[in-house]
């Protein structure tokens, strides 16, 4: 299992699969995410909206904080799918991603709704990122 690379393809479908239970009643907008770990673990997040707008947290981080809060801080990739096009993750979930990993090898795989995706170094979604 060592050498056993998870796919773009596979890693989409956990994305996918993660949009399932978004909860999305604002926006109507369902969004799922899925983080591979440097071992090869897979954690899903979707996006969990509230009331107040303000509190709704998006899939990129919940997986994160879903990977994080189990011990996990090095990740390979994160696939993201919603509805329609491509979609992008948001400046603050680019900034929660560049925490854990180094920019310049991290990929993140933006899926349409049919599962065709692009795939980006975060470098080139968040360039010139702050660390401290
Ligand atoms: N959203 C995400 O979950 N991820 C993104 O990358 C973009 C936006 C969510 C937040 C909100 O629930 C809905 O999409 C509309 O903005």
């Amino acid at each position: 299992m060592e050498n056993y690379e998870i796919s773009d393809e596979e890693l989409i479908k956990h994305a996918m699969n993660a949009r399932e239970k978004a909860y999305s009643p604002y926006s109507k907008f369902s969004v799922g995410a899925a983080i591979l770990t440097e071992d090869n673990q897979i954690f899903e997040g979707c996006n969990i909206e509230n009331a107040t707008f303000g509190a709704t947290i998006c899939a990129e981080r919940t997986a994160v904080s879903k990977a994080v809060s189990e011990g996990y801080r090095s990740f390979k990739k994160i696939a993201v799918i919603a509805k329609g096009d491509y979609c992008y993750p948001c400046g603050i979930c680019r900034q929660v991603l560049a925490e854990f990993c180094d920019v310049d090898k991290f990929e993140v795989i933006c899926a349409n709704e049919k599962g065709e995706y692009r795939k980006h170094k975060l470098l080139e979604l968040i360039p010139y990122t702050f660390k401290l």
